[in-house]
């Protein structure tokens, strides 16, 4: 146990499983030995500007070449000075004088069952009409064009039309209310609006025009609005405001050039929620974030030319901009992308998904999984799923039984999984196995990618030692990385930047184990204090979750007079479970029996479902509320249901 006086954080977990890969898929993997992974990183690590501009003028287009790798003045990085290049350059020219030019770049299926197949010839043609439809609506180089539409191949037009023309794109997910679509078209300065007539959501339509038209009428920046046909409701259109996209497409010519941008020209801006206060815009700029995503794609996925890769993230979050659009198009892969819910019509559409297209690699999130779990194996076991070579998570940590399943089940016990820990911040991957090189550990995102120097701090901004756990940092900058918060360079330094100087403050804990493996541990302001021990909420969860009557679980600290703070837990069982008194007892003693009497919960309330982020991140703050009988505080605009708060409240006798 650490030393309590310097904030460092007890682990109570030990997790000894470890599974390396297949001989067979490390022989064919093009990082295949901890060796080979070893060299790279001892090659980025000793020295970081040479591998990243060595690695940049083979990987990427260049207009003009650089002159410089990295210009660090603290806390502000510029990689790769004086260069020009072009992210839909190197994501759809670059392949056009290759035998990917008749590839298919994007594979699509509609929530109702349509399919449609772009290959990167036809996805380049889309992509100039709108990038020539952008201009003519007076977008240029360093415009704001704010994005609210379904997951269809549009979006991810749009989204590299504005790269094409030099202008930001700040996607607003889907499911976003118009008041936070006002807030974030106003922090942005927005000058043009996309969106659609609406969205399916599990066989409904969500009217998105509806909701634009609202958010517009607040948001005085933004001139005017293109429409996509999607769902075919009636909208109201406005004249001289609205177009319809398919209006102005055909009237748009397919010879739109690459415009040559700077490499810190800023390519989109992403809002991110905090735990308190307003989102932030954050800032990510051209040739160094499109590298990061290109590279880390390749490593982490093992790309192979012939593999269709499903990432079931969202354009609106990072993951969709970094694994959907970015790192795989310029990789030359081929994305498939679903536009629905993973449960309709029915609880098996993924693994109905997976057998239809072959899928070989599949990336997905743990609360996705989790669900999986509590929906039943039936749904798994009708399909074939003998395809998938390779699985990966991200977004929170994966309990080790949730591991498991995804193993044994999704996986049959041959794919590797690629536990993928990194931020919207960090623009891509910055902890994961390399499937082909790393032996994994179940709740581990194990080893850092080439180029990334993690550092673990305590309070004092001491480094822990081994199994200890801190702060998470990052020690040296990386071409993914944020450049700022959109418009506030104040914010951006305090945030990340003050509290340990010099380094990037993830505002994760972490520890890392004596093989050099690193478990993240939860939010830096999600930790229980128990009488003076610090303890981390996923270890705990995860203990629960290896109960097999529970599908998910949440910790939080509420304050106890005695202990300082006391456990209480959220507790979701699986279908065929009843919610008892001796079921509550049974999780108590089976908590102490995995983690020890220190972390056996004081609370335990079973609730049908957990309060989350539209994301699929358990919202701990709001529950902390709860569980210390205060009312749920802060800012709630990144909730996904707004009755499970409710329903939560009700049981809070
Ligand atoms: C959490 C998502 C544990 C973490 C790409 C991080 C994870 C935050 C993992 C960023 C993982 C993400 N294991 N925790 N593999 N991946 N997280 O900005 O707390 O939506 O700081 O980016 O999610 O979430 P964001």
């Amino acid at each position: 146990m650490s030393d309590r006086s310097s904030g460092q954080i007890d682990t109570v977990m030990i997790e000894k499983r470890l599974f390396p890969p297949s001989d067979d898929f490390a022989s064919r993997a093009a990082i295949g030995s901890p060796e080979a992974y070893q060299a790279l990183y001892d090659a980025a690590q000793a020295d970081p500007e040479a591998f990243w501009a060595k690695l940049a003028k083979e990987e990427l287009h260049w207009f003009e070449p650089f002159t410089k790798a990295l210009e660090w003045e603290p806390p502000f990085a510029k990689w790769f000075i004086g260069g020009k290049t072009n992210v839909s350059y190197n994501c759809l020219d670059a392949h056009l004088q290759t035998e990917r030019r008749t590839k298919p770049a994007i594979v699509w299926e509609g929530e109702p069952g349509d399919e449609r197949t772009l290959t990167y010839e036809q996805l380049h043609a889309e992509v100039c009409k709108f990038a020539n439809v952008l201009r003519s609506l007076g977008i240029g180089q360093g415009d704001v064009v704010s994005i609210y539409m379904p997951m269809t191949p549009e979006l991810a037009i749009a989204m590299l039309a504005c790269a094409r023309v030099g202008a930001v794109h700040s996607v607003i997910f889907a499911g976003f209310s118009a008041e936070a679509i006002a807030d974030r078209n106003n922090d942005a300065q927005a000058k043009l609006q996309l969106t659609s007539d609406g969205a399916w959501r599990r066989g409904k339509v969500l009217p998105l025009k509806e909701t634009v038209d609202e958010a517009l009428a607040k948001s005085p920046t933004v001139e005017k609005c293109v429409v996509l046909r999607r769902v075919e409701n009636d909208v109201a259109m406005q004249e001289g405001r609205d177009f319809w996209w398919h209006e102005l497409m055909e009237q748009a010519s397919a010879d739109c050039p690459a415009e040559p941008v700077d490499s810190e020209n800023t390519l989109f801006i992403l809002y991110t929620s905090g735990s308190t206060g307003k989102p932030k815009g954050i800032r990510h700029t051209s040739a160094g974030y499109n590298l990061y995503a290109k590279k880390t794609f390749e490593w982490v996925f093992d790309y192979r030319d012939d593999d269709i890769f499903w990432c079931t993230a969202d354009c609106g979050w990072i993951t969709g901009h970094s694994y959907i659009v970015y790192g795989p198009l310029s990789a030359g892969a081929t994305v498939l992308m679903y536009e629905g819910a993973p449960n309709f019509p029915a609880e098996d559409r993924f693994w109905e998904i997976v057998e239809k297209y072959r899928v070989n690699v599949l990336y997905t999130a743990p609360t996705a999984i989790r669900a999986f779990i509590k929906w039943g194996d039936d749904h798994v076991d009708k399909h074939d799923l003998s395809s998938l070579r390779l699985l990966g998570t991200v977004g929170e940590g994966i309990n080790p039984e949730a591991w498991m399943w995804y193993h044994k089940k999704i996986g049959g016990e041959r794919c590797p999984i690629v536990d993928t820990w990194w931020q919207t911040e960090t623009g891509g991957i910055m902890m994961s196995p390399l499937p082909g090189a790393i032996p994994t550990k179940p709740g581990s995102c194990t080893k850092p990618l080439p180029g990334v120097i993690p550092s673990i701090v305590d309070e004092a901004l001491e480094e822990v030692p081994a199994d200890h756990g801190g702060m998470l940092c990052i020690a040296h900058p990386w071409p993914g990385m944020l450049r700022g918060i959109w418009r506030d360079d104040a914010r951006y330094s305090e945030q990340y930047w003050t509290k340990v100087p010099g380094k990037y403050l993830t505002g994760d804990n972490a520890r890392c184990d004596g093989d050099g493996y690193y478990w993240i541990m939860g939010r830096i302001d999600d930790v229980i204090n128990v009488s003076g021990h610090r303890l981390s909420t996923i270890e705990v969860e995860s203990a629960l979750v290896s109960h097999d009557r529970v599908a998910e679980a949440a910790a939080v600290g509420r304050p106890d007079e005695l202990k300082g703070q006391a456990i209480a837990v959220f507790v979701t069982i699986k279908g065929d479970a009843e919610p008892t008194e001796e079921l509550r007892q049974e999780l108590r003693a089976h908590v102490r029996k995995e983690i020890g009497a220190l972390a056996s919960p004081d609370d335990i309330r079973f609730t049908a479902a957990l309060p989350k982020t539209r994301s699929g991140k358990i919202m701990r703050r709001l529950l902390r509320d709860i569980a210390a009988g205060k009312e749920a505080a802060g800012d709630t605009s990144t909730l996904e249901d707004f009755s499970v708060l409710a329903k939560l409240r009700q049981n809070d006798e």
